[in-house]
């Protein structure tokens, strides 16, 4: 059997040298429970208990990926939507390099999840710098317990985390492991000028990528995004679930086109489909396999919008001259995305790290290059 010892010092090895000893200094099983959940055979969530497995339990503590600890935010209906994890330890240590910490700065996280961050944290600040917030209240006293056990008492609130927690501003940083699509003002708010807000931000039609913001002293804030970085949305952001099915019904009418746009254009890159995705709220998308095979390179992606109950097939076969298009409800998703395509190729094709955000007590706006020039 491999010890914790062993497979820390491994774990260790794989994020980037400057961050080898904070990773070495906090043991992560410790704030693993022991019962996490992996994909099963029939590629639903599967329990992995630590009394059955216990190299395989260890094994998962120390591998470089995400460790899923709960499900449906624990309310045991069996749907299987991972609500919070332990995150990937080489995602965990980009965003505190991002975060720029040093010994005596103050510390907001916002999703304690399992308090594994907010040891890293408080092994870096100091425990007494660190607050840590969390919506789910079991999941809270699980992190404090941990927290305690392992050494690093770091304050444990209960709650929404997007609302901050204005009892411990101002901070130097908050730092967000769970994603929005849009950031509360009272980030901004609460951290002092010259701090940074650290958060990992996406839209419906895009997993995300880390933005880095500045607080500047009228409570504005603004910064770029930079990093791929796919997490869960904060609970009152995530955009409503529901399976193609629910949502393409056969009474629906439709408009019928075709296109030459492969879907792979606007959505097969990263940073494409994160600009679409600004220019696009609230859209999802879902691709469906023929046979639900991968291999048959014959599939459908479905455009939804969930809110106005609009959708578009768009249908896929190799050789096809061009690709049928149907188009249901109020909002032209197809039209929608491929213009925001094309304004985005219009651009001339940036880099997500050339777009940044500016937050402001009346709303958001999207820019490229400089804060001067916005684009959303
Ligand atoms: C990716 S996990 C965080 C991982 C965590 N930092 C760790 O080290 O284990 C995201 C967490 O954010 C929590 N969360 C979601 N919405 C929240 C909110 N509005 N306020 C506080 N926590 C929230 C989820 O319950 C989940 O535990």
């Amino acid at each position: 059997m491999t010890d914790a010892r062993h497979l820390r010092s491994r774990l260790a090895g794989e994020v980037p040298p400057a961050w080898r000893d904070t990773f070495l200094a906090v043991p992560r099983h410790m704030f693993i429970p022991d019962t996490i959940w992996i994909r099963g055979d029939d590629n639903r969530p599967a329990p992995l208990r630590r009394a059955d497995a216990p190299q395989a339990w260890l094994e998962a503590c120390y591998a470089d990926a995400p460790v899923a600890v709960q499900l449906d935010d624990g309310d045991g209906s069996g749907r299987g939507y991972v609500s919070s994890t332990a995150s990937m330890p080489r995602v965990v240590a980009m965003m505190l390099e991002a975060a720029d910490l040093a010994p005596g700065l103050r510390v907001l996280e916002v999703g304690t999840g399992t308090g594994y961050n907010a040891a890293l944290l408080a092994s870096l600040v100091g425990t007494r710098n660190v607050t840590t917030i969390e919506i789910d209240a079991g999941l809270a006293e699980r992190a404090r317990i941990a927290l305690r056990r392992a050494g690093w008492p770091v304050e444990t609130i209960t709650g929404d985390g997007e609302e901050g927690h204005p009892a411990g501003a101002p901070y130097d940083r908050i730092l967000a492991t769970a994603a929005v699509q849009t950031v509360p003002h009272a980030w901004v708010e609460q951290t002092r000028p010259g701090g940074l807000v650290v958060t990992p931000f996406g839209t419906a039609f895009h997993s995300g990528a880390l933005l880095h913001l500045l607080v500047h002293d009228d409570a504005t804030a603004s910064g770029r995004f930079g990093g791929d970085t796919a997490f869960m949305w904060t609970r009152a952001q995530r955009t409503p679930h529901g399976v193609v099915e629910d949502r393409v019904l056969p009474e629906h009418d439709y408009a019928e086109t075709t296109t030459d746009l492969h879907p792979y254009e606007p959505m097969g890159d990263f940073d494409a489909s994160f600009a679409i995705g600004v220019r696009v709220p609230g859209m999802k998308s879902t691709l469906v396999y023929d046979d639900d095979d991968p291999g048959t390179q014959r599939y459908t992606v479905y455009l939804m919008d969930p809110t106005t109950g609009s959708w578009t097939s768009w249908r896929i076969t190799p050789q096809a001259p061009a690709y049928r298009v149907c188009q249901h409800g109020p909002r032209r998703l197809f039209d929608e995305l491929a213009a925001a395509y094309e304004w985005w190729r219009d651009l001339g094709r940036p880099a997500h790290d050339r777009f940044g955000l500016t937050v402001t007590a009346s709303g958001q706006r999207l820019w490229m290059d400089d804060p001067a020039n916005t684009v959303g």
